[in-house]
């Protein structure tokens, strides 16, 4: 029914009309033994999960609402190098099929225009640093309007609708990226993470300028400069040291 022509993802998919989440679904499917590259998509979401607490708006089939269960061998702490691939993915296929050129805010949000068009949210069960399970739930804005997108985000989201004028095909970017996302998962669990750094780097946003960096104790100016070899942040302080960090946010817009 979705026309996959892949290995191991989506052999398994969980279709939804409605659900509260696509990532509580597959936490559910996960405990119950769904394996490796199940999909669980729903055309709405009523209570859709950002990053940090925050909420994701899902309308009725205006987006790609989307969480993936991957039971990987790797280390718990490489478990951020699959977010980063992830989102090397979204924009991959983002350009090839919609003609855009998306760049990726750290660590894991797809810009258009430089607006938010695709958020990444991962979330992992491991038990004595074995990973049980990690479902990586991606959200895209495919045919909003700027009307239908809610007031409070208009100023800092956008959709494929508003930045291309043309529909598209929801099914069609699921099937692209689904594919795009095997080929991609087989050669990182094949040759690791460098490939992914060096295509993240490509189309990562701000690399080389300024931004402020907030951390729990303080906040500060520094040059972003890219991604370390396990997918930390890599900066510059103005004092010309150099540093990586694991757990920073990122002013981006000084907002
Ligand atoms: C972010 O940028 O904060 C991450 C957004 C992730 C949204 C997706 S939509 C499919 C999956 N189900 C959810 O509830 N959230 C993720």
């Amino acid at each position: 029914r979705w026309g996959l022509d892949t290995d191991w993802i989506g052999k398994s998919i969980v279709h939804k009309e409605s659900t509260t989440s696509t990532q509580h679904i597959a936490h559910d499917e996960a405990r119950n033994g769904a394996s490796h590259g199940t999909i669980i998509i729903a055309d709405e979401q009523t209570n859709g999960k950002g990053r940090m607490n925050r909420s994701w708006f899902s309308s009725k089939g205006k987006g790609m609402w989307l969480s993936m269960i991957l039971r990987p061998r790797i280390s718990p702490q490489q478990a951020p190098q699959l977010t980063l691939l992830t989102a090397t993915v979204l924009a991959d296929v983002l350009h090839a099929y919609c003609h855009v050129t998306p760049l990726i805010k750290w660590p894991n949000d797809i810009l258009l225009n430089n607006k938010k068009t695709a958020g990444i949210l991962t979330e992992m069960q491991a038990e004595q640093d074995i990973i049980n399970y990690i479902v990586i739930g991606i959200g895209l804005n495919v045919n909003q309007s700027e009307s239908e997108l809610p007031e409070e985000i208009r100023h800092k989201a956008t959709s494929l609708f508003i930045e291309t004028e043309k529909e598209h095909s929801i099914k069609g970017l699921i099937q692209e990226i689904l594919v795009a996302f095997e080929k991609a998962y087989d050669q990182f669990i094949k040759n690791g993470f460098p490939d992914v750094k060096r295509k993240w780097e490509s189309y990562g946003f701000k690399i080389g300028e300024e931004i402020t960096i907030k951390t729990l104790r303080d906040h500060f100016q520094a040059t972003f400069l890219g991604i370390e070899e396990d997918g930390a942040l890599r900066i510059k302080r103005m004092d010309g040291s150099t540093e990586k960090l694991y757990s920073a946010e990122i002013d981006w817009f000084d907002d």
